[in-house]
């Protein structure tokens, strides 16, 4: 469980990193060089060799790099509201806004297997 206990003060370190992205009013576009700013907080897990978490159990964590901008986006609106369950990921979603998720949906699409060595892809 070791892992989990990090995730309030990361929690807490994400909000107060992001009340200061202001979200965008009603159209939102993702901008994946502002998404690179913000996956500090999803590398630990989307980033690992063969994209597995080990805490609590083995479990899988998918592969983000290369995925459609608005799939991830809405994945993590999902999330966000509760549709899709997993509960780190519910926590993670629930601090970001519209124009988070777009830029980390933007960040992730751009990234592939012909990115330059890129350790957060
Ligand atoms: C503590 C580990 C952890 C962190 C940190 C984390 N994720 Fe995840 N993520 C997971 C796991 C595990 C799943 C699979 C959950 C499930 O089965 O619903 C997942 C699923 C997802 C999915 C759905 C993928 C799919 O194929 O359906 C997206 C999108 C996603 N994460 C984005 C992010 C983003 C963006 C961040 C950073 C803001 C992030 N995650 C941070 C562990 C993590």
């Amino acid at each position: 469980m070791k892992k989990l206990t990090v995730l309030p003060q990361l929690l807490v370190a994400t909000s107060l990193v992001l009340t200061g992205f202001a979200a965008q009013a009603q159209e939102v576009k993702g901008n994946a060089a502002a998404g690179n700013a913000k996956v500090w907080l999803c590398v630990g897990c989307h980033s690992i060799p063969d994209y597995r978490a080990d805490y609590p159990l083995v479990y899988k964590v998918p592969m983000l790099g290369g995925q459609n901008a608005a799939y991830i986006a809405s994945s993590l609106a999902a999330y966000k509201k509760g549709e899709r369950k997993h509960p780190t990921m519910r926590a993670i979603a629930g601090s970001l806004s519209d124009q988070d998720m777009a830029d980390l949906g933007e960040y992730y699409a751009a990234q592939t297997a012909s990115s330059p060595n890129n350790p957060l892809k």
